[in-house]
């Protein structure tokens, strides 16, 4: 249900119950949900909403439904009437270790989602990717472009969260890392009403990316202080994608709140993850912070756990 005023919001919370989550009804970089366990705290992200801190995205409010299960990422290319899935990845969105903490923009991902066999690919399509993309068409905007949906894994299927039309971050630094063919071929064929006769090819991999972010992160995160070493953790499989750097004085500094991207691919997730952290231990900055445990639901599944 959406809301523009506080009091019927609030009046519903109240009404339906917790666990129950709480979105504002916009952009607000990752920070806007609320998963809400008690009527309390869900009263209190009302209350954040509609007392502006999240700009223009809090001036509505969404109530939603508290489903559990695994959350995937799942990627499609569009041309306005034929939807190519474009891979699979699970990101990390608490910013501490065993998933605590508040929600961020993502924390580290990871490429393919094993969660996401290829019978829930193809239910995806078929309930959830297909029907939209016809609804759009039959409402006069077939859609192109990246679509993302936003899945909850329940125990009765697909559920989707939400939709974004772009990549995800760091999804997407997961998904380059494993993507064999050009990527600007592909955007072209989605612009040029061709995917229907467009294959995409996967580098037999996975991919894993873990986020170095700054102090206060989150919150405010601490800019300037210096980052070294950067170019010795890259090579062998290992990407650093620049997120909020700077360069000043000729040094590299931390300029924004996720600020870099250690990627690692190896023939299994936990080979990925061993890769990244090892890189990752190579950079010198000390006000930067990580998770130590991306991935760790996929490294479990592999391990038989
Ligand atoms: N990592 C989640 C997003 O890009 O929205």
């Amino acid at each position: 249900c959406r809301f523009s005023d506080l009091a019927s919001a609030k009046a519903y919370v109240e009404k339906t119950g917790a666990p129950i989550v709480i979105k504002a009804d916009g952009l607000a970089a990752g920070k806007g949900v609320t998963v809400a366990m008690t009527l309390s705290e869900a009263q209190a992200a009302l209350d954040a909403c509609f007392d502006g801190s999240f700009g223009a995205a809090g001036a509505e409010v969404v109530v939603e439904e508290f489903m559990t299960g695994e959350e995937a990422s799942f990627f499609c290319l569009c041309d306005g009437t034929t939807a190519l899935p474009f891979g699979t990845a699970q990101d990390h969105k608490r910013v501490g270790d065993g998933d605590t903490g508040p929600n961020t923009g993502g924390m580290g991902a990871y490429s393919p989602a094993p969660v996401m066999t290829p019978e829930l690919v193809e239910r995806t399509m078929r309930e959830i990717i297909e029907p939209t993309m016809r609804g759009m068409a039959e409402l006069g905007a077939p859609f192109s472009g990246v679509l993302f949906a936003g899945l909850m894994i329940t125990d009765k299927g697909p559920r989707l969260i939400e939709y974004n039309t772009r990549f995800g971050d760091p999804e997407c630094q997961v998904l380059m890392m494993r993507l064999k063919d050009d990527l600007l071929v592909l955007l072209n064929a989605a612009t040029d009403g061709q995917l229907a006769h467009t294959s995409v090819r996967w580098r037999d991999e996975a991919a894993l990316t873990v986020v170095m972010a700054a102090r206060g992160y989150p919150g405010t995160p601490e800019k300037g202080s210096v980052i070294r070493g950067v170019e010795d953790a890259a090579g062998d499989g290992v990407q650093i994608f620049h997120a909020g750097t700077a360069i000043n004085g000729g040094a590299l500094v931390a300029n924004g709140g996720r600020v870099l991207n250690v990627t690692a691919t190896g023939s299994t997730v936990g080979e990925a993850q061993k890769r990244a952290y090892a890189a990752l231990d190579r950079i010198g900055w000390p006000d930067g912070f990580c998770r130590r445990d991306i991935g760790w639901q996929a490294v479990a599944r592999e391990q038989g756990n």
